[in-house]
């Protein structure tokens, strides 16, 4: 508000003086004190010192905004601060094996309450796991102890053997791209944003990356290519555009852990073909967590994990679970019937 209210005031006072000025001056000249090529002097040097002055009342706006931000990007480190590496860390090579999470319980800083009970789960190298379950159930914060983000309360994550807390965290984040509902795009070009992770990339290796992607043909009919700006938050990207951006970026780090975190809400059906074929271009040859909410998504996993109120009920795949009719029968019945009907009905018809 007092940012919004603050250079018309400004300039209202800019105005009253510029007159109280004229007014003085006019009685200098008639007093014979002053001549008037001095006070026209004075009154150009007034007026070549107020567009300063109003842009200085601006700056001080930006500042003000510019501090906002800082401290939003201080609480987003606050909250990972608990992380600590140790100083004989070892650096992680690339996956070779698995990631293990062994008798992992997990609950946040500020709650008493367990998010996460007693999860064991073996994820093997080049395979795709598929967590799926009810909402609040604890899959994105599973995803969160890969990166460290967060340690377990009690039990431990292993990657190909190591304890994280005992790798180093670069290496172990250099070796995961997150892809998730939120991607945060930055009012930069496009090439900067698909850049985001790896700054010394070329133009030719982000070009490649995004044609694999699906994003080069859009990319290119902006009105500046490569070098159009993205709007804060990527506003004037549609969801799909953005997706096809953040995996992009995930293609050019060429991490080889990948977590996904797929789109809830609906794309329009030709933006969602191209979101699913980049996405399938990203998985392949990786090890994928990806927290599934579309049928094919689940059908194809190597591994799903069904994961209620913080525990593991059941794990296997699409068609071993079906046949066990336990609860992911249930959610398939509730959640991906109806999308296995409109594939029928789409193989039907063809
Ligand atoms: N930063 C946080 N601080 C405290 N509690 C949290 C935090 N993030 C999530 N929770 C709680 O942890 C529980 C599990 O949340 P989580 O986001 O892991 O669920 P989810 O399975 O990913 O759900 P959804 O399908 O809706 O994304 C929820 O009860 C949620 O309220
Ligand atoms: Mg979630």
């Amino acid at each position: 508000m007092i940012a919004g209210a603050s250079p018309p005031v400004i300039e209202m006072i800019g105005m009253v003086f510029v007159v109280l000025f004229l007014f003085i001056g006019q009685q200098e000249i008639i007093s014979g004190r002053m001549e008037r090529a001095q006070f026209f002097a004075f009154l150009f040097f007034l007026f070549r010192s107020y567009d300063p002055m109003r842009k200085l009342s601006r700056l001080q706006n930006s500042m003000e905004q510019a501090l906002a931000a800082a401290h939003h990007v201080l609480e987003v480190m606050d909250e990972h601060a608990e992380i600590k590496e140790k100083p004989d860390a070892k650096d992680l090579s690339p996956l070779k094996s698995n990631i293990e999470l062994r008798n992992v319980s997990f609950g946040y800083a500020n709650e008493e309450r367990s998010v996460l009970r007693d999860i064991n789960l073996i994820i093997r190298a080049g395979t795709m796991v598929a967590l799926v379950g009810e909402s609040g159930g604890g899959k994105s914060t599973l995803t969160k102890l890969l990166p460290r983000f967060h340690d377990p309360t009690s039990g431990a994550v292993f990657f190909d053997g190591l304890d994280l807390r005992e790798a180093s965290l670069s290496s172990l984040r250099k070796q995961i791209a997150l892809v998730t509902q939120e991607t945060v795009l930055f009012n930069d070009t496009v090439r900067h944003n698909i850049a985001y992770g790896k700054p010394a990339a070329t133009d030719a290796e982000i070009e490649e990356a995004a044609r694999i992607a699906f994003a080069h043909d859009f990319i290119r009919e902006m009105p500046k290519g490569y070098d159009t700006i993205v709007g804060e938050r990527g506003i004037f990207l549609s969801g799909g555009q953005r997706q096809r951006l953040a995996i992009a970026r995930a293609i050019l780090v060429n991490a080889p852990v990948l977590i996904l975190d797929e789109a809830t809400s609906a794309l329009d059906a030709e933006s969602e073909q191209f979101v699913q074929r980049a996405i399938n271009n990203l998985v392949r040859d990786r090890t994928t967590i990806v927290i599934a909410h579309r049928l094919s998504t689940v059908r194809r996993a190597d591994v799903i994990v069904v994961m209620e109120a913080g525990r593991i009920l059941e794990t296997g795949t699409h068609s071993e679970l079906l046949s066990s009719g336990g609860r992911y029968k249930k959610l398939y019945e509730l959640q991906f019937a109806d999308e296995e009907e409109e594939l029928a009905g789409i193989a039907g018809k063809s």
